[in-house]
């Protein structure tokens, strides 16, 4: 998810109020208000009818508000600043690996794998981690994991992961990796809504999960960390060319495209940068755990993101009021049970939002419904090995449970 604050319209003016008698309308409204003034029980009444009927639509004002300042962003907000984009090629053939790697400028790694660390926060998407790991299986030795017991927004929530880390374990065992986990007690309680303090109480905890097991020998220098959330999934043949070659910057963030609900509902918006690739330097300076601008290389189509991907509707109500963005949560309508399945059926934003875009152009062709990709053949290896369970994420996404 991004970081970026919610749209604010601009307040200030510079031009000074017109004056009433130059514009009649201002005029009229200034008559009738000193005709009020003199009728003290009738501006009474006037006054409490106006107060009633702004408190009515005091949502439909801040969603009105919120809507135009998304769609106006062209005109308040600037870009993040464009990346250095490095191609991705297909590999030939397995003989062709100096070929592969030069065709991304990098040169074929000496010395063996390196070291493949992913560190993720992860809260209830117990499917999406699975998912996760077994695309990295191949290529990861250490998986790092850390949970709290309160969600961003500071109200209670079960260790989903420890309640399940058997499940996990065994994951991990097969693919050859060792399994770190820490839980996170010590989250604020009760934050303001769009507070992002516990989330970066979280990745902090990441950081130091990560220096302690640099400390321990078992993260060396060189080392690759993969830095993203956990809905964020580098593709495993990303992992093998980063694992076969060398030479690429030691910050390089990984473009992933979006989707929403489901993997047959992407967004033309071009993907997202977020996801990162830290190699771990020979030196004592530490590696920060963030979700931020790292560098500004960016190797194109590594991997997915896939929002509100989650197996029923009422894990993706506890995701709209307990993450960081609970902001956005303008009416407790957008709850309900009809009126959310419909929006995950249209493939339209669960907040009923705007994209965020740039240009008047991209404000119109990110914006409204998804559409259907109909195809399943570019996903997560586990989607292709257990196309049944994993339906939902699949052709099955409207039909998802509610509870
Ligand atoms: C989280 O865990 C800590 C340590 O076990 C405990 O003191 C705290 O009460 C827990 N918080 C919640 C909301 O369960």
């Amino acid at each position: 998810m991004d970081h970026r604050k919610p749209p604010i319209l601009p307040t200030t003016s510079s031009s000074p109020p017109p004056s009433p008698r130059r514009i009649p309308v201002l005029g009229a409204v200034a008559a009738a208000a000193n005709k009020l003034t003199r009728r003290p029980l009738r501006a009474a009444l006037v006054g409490t009818i106006a107060l009633l009927v702004l408190l009515y639509n005091a949502h439909a004002i801040s969603t009105l508000r919120r809507d135009v300042g998304y769609i106006l962003r062209p005109l308040w907000d600037t870009p993040e600043p464009a990346f250095n984009v490095i191609k991705h090629f297909p590999r030939a053939g397995d003989d062709n690996d100096e070929q592969w790697c030069g065709a991304h400028g990098w040169a074929t790694r000496r010395g063996g794998k390196p070291v493949v660390v992913d560190a993720v926060p992860v809260s209830t998407e117990l499917d999406m981690l699975e998912i996760r790991w077994r695309e990295y299986a191949p290529f990861v030795d250490i998986l790092l994991v850390v949970e709290s017991n309160m969600t961003f927004a500071g109200t209670p929530k079960p260790l989903h992961f420890a309640a399940h880390r058997a499940r996990f374990e065994r994951i991990a065992h097969d693919a050859g990796a060792k399994l770190v986990y820490r839980a996170v007690t010590d989250f604020e309680p009760n934050l303001p809504s769009g507070s992002f303090k516990n989330e970066a109480c979280q990745r902090q905890a990441i950081s130091d999960l990560i220096a302690a097991e640099r400390g321990s020998g078992a993260i060396p220098p060189g080392a690759l960390i993969i830095q993203s959330d956990v809905d964020e999934i580098v593709s495993r043949d990303t992992l093998q060319l980063l694992t076969m070659c060398s030479g690429f910057p030691s910050q390089l963030h990984l473009q992933v495209d979006n989707y929403l609900y489901s993997y047959d509902q992407p967004l033309n918006d071009g993907g997202y940068w977020r996801p990162r690739v830290v190699t771990v330097p020979a030196g004592g300076e530490g590696v920060d755990y963030h979700h931020g601008r790292g560098s500004d290389d960016l190797l194109a189509a590594a991997g997915w993101h896939c929002s509100f991907c989650f197996p029923t509707l009422q894990d993706m109500r506890a995701k709209m009021t307990g993450y960081s963005h609970n902001d956005r949560l303008t009416s407790a309508r957008l709850l309900d049970e009809r009126r959310l399945r419909r929006r995950v059926c249209e493939g339209r934003d669960p907040f009923g939002m705007w994209a965020e875009a740039f240009t008047f152009r991209d404000v119109i062709a990110h914006s409204g419904p998804t559409r259907r990709r109909n195809a399943f053949l570019h996903v997560p290896v586990a989607l292709k090995e257990e196309p049944e369970r994993f339906s939902y994420l699949l052709d099955k996404g409207c039909e998802r449970p509610n509870k």
